[in-house]
């Protein structure tokens, strides 16, 4: 049985953080925003956290802090029938796992390539070319790209060595290394980012509000997706990580806390990019700079503002690039601690066990996404797994747990323990709000992928690649909840 806890309550806050500040703060919040408009997006991504994101988040650590259980074994023993639930949420874990940590091995390779710009004067070219070695489509994977692996490998190393000393040991160990120096490093990339020539226009466009695109629904959908994937919500993480909270912890004020850590890191964060980028734009005379969404924002774009930078642009490089290691570390890790968990309660297995077996099979597996057809792969999965993965797992959530179990009680143990207690609205948010808004994504993402394939891929590679990964998740994650517990009595604990 587990008899792991955190050892103090900072040390779960840090973790707690640490999951949730990731590659999502730093990679993905700034091109969201780029993407939906910049100010325009603001708006919805406040509310989606008021109404969706902080009520989950004070939900998950109320269950797992109740149930003791990774998130299989919480479902499972708030009802047999509802396990698959956890088991769906880890398997989606799992396939974010197997390319999130191929993101940091890029981080790590910049790194590196920051001693000496290595990108030169053609980011883009770089980092397609030289670097990923892209090949023309996903089903063409060219070779495994050596330098990659090699980066890959370190960072499930470190994931090894936090996930196998334990959670005090290791997982909160790892944070409190991890997390002071991430928000250091990026407050030095603050101030050089905000004393450049230009950094106001970059600012006036994330801030100013674009209410012309508000009425968007895209917009919208961007902002939950984003609260989702960015508060590790509807991913078992949380669940996880509450069960192994003391008895007397404060529910609602570590969720309150998290959430709140969590978004103000993205908005320096963002205000740090979009500087940087205002910056470029200064230096190109006033011209909006390409490659503002997904990978290229942080590989290329930002690579090449910090060629024209006036001073300092070897350290922002090297700064920009660890940064998004750290915060992608601390994520990655609180990622496979939720398969290790989920798994090792249901084998009765010794954890250290299942953390060398994991390790192995998802190390291998993540190789994929090292070749050269790699990153067709990981946006298509990246894409799937949230649009349709998480949100759907996420509606599942709030509408099981709000209809079928007396939400009232979920509550109640909230309060319990805690300073200052969740009313009425927290009941509305869960019950009506969250499952509403899930509802029309979820609704709108078929209607968009029925009339176009995503991103301009032919239809085998998404139905391969994207549906069909999708729908495996929850397909294995029913047929696992089928199995047998090896230890039946851990479900009436
Ligand atoms: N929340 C983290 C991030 O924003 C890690 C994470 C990503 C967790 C995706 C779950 C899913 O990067």
């Amino acid at each position: 049985m587990q008899k792991e806890q955190w050892g103090s309550r900072v040390g779960f806050i840090l973790a707690a953080v640490g999951s949730a500040i990731g590659l999502g703060n730093i990679w993905r919040f700034p091109y969201q925003a780029f993407d939906n408009g910049g100010g325009a997006f603001l708006i919805p991504y406040f509310i989606a956290l008021i109404t969706a994101g902080i009520p989950i988040i004070i939900m998950e650590f109320s269950m797992g802090h109740k149930m003791k259980g990774g998130a299989p074994l919480t479902f499972a023993k708030m009802n047999r029938k509802f396990e698959w639930l956890g088991w769906w949420q880890a398997l989606i874990s799992f396939v974010i796992a197997s390319y999130y940590v191929v993101i940091i091995g890029w981080a790590i390779n910049y790194f590196f390539f920051s001693f000496t710009l290595a990108w030169s004067g053609e980011p883009v070219n770089f980092f397609v070319g030289e670097f990923l070695g892209l090949t023309d489509g996903p089903f063409q994977l060219g070779g495994m790209n050596w330098s990659i692996v090699a980066t890959v490998v370190v960072a499930w190393l470190v994931s090894f060595v936090a996930l196998y000393a334990g959670v005090k040991n290791g997982i909160e160990r790892a944070n409190k290394i991890f997390m002071p120096l991430l928000i250091f490093m990026l407050l030095i990339i603050l101030v050089r980012g905000l004393t450049l020539p230009g950094a106001a226009d970059g600012l006036e466009m994330l801030f100013r509000p674009d209410f012309s695109q508000i009425m968007d629904a895209g917009v919208w959908v961007a902002a939950y997706g984003q609260i989702f994937f960015t508060l590790s919500i509807a991913f078992a993480i949380m669940i996880t990580y509450s069960s192994y909270l003391p008895d007397d912890a404060d529910i609602v004020n570590n969720g309150f806390m998290t959430a709140l850590l969590n978004s103000g890191f993205s908005i320096v964060a963002g205000i740090a990019v979009f500087s940087i980028v205002g910056y470029l734009m200064n230096q190109a005379g006033g011209e909006l700079p390409d490659n503002l969404s997904g990978v290229f924002l942080a590989f290329a774009t930002i690579p090449a503002a910090i060629n024209q930078l006036p001073t300092m642009s070897v350290l922002v490089g090297l700064l920009f690039f660890l940064a998004l290691t750290f915060a992608g570390l601390s994520s990655f890790i609180s990622i496979n601690e939720v398969v290790v968990r989920s798994l090792s309660d249901k084998l009765n297995a010794p954890r250290k066990k299942v953390v060398i077996w994991y390790t192995v099979i998802a190390g291998v597996i993540s190789l994929i996404y090292t070749t050269g057809g790699g990153l067709y792969i990981l946006d298509i999965a990246d894409y799937f797994i949230n649009q349709f993965g998480v949100a759907i797992s996420g509606l599942a959530e709030v509408i099981i747990i709000g209809y079928m179990f007396k939400l009232a009680d979920v509550r109640e143990h909230a309060n319990a323990t805690s300073d200052f207690q969740v009313g009425g609205w927290w009941n509305f948010m869960i019950k009506i709000v969250t499952p509403i808004v899930l509802g029309i994504s979820v609704i709108q993402n078929f209607i968009n992928n029925f009339t176009e394939n995503y991103g301009g891929y032919a239809t085998m590679q998404v139905i391969l690649l994207g549906w069909l990964v999708a729908a495996l998740a929850v397909i294995i994650g029913i047929a696992i909840s089928r199995a047998k517990w090896s230890d039946e009595s851990m479900l009436s604990e």
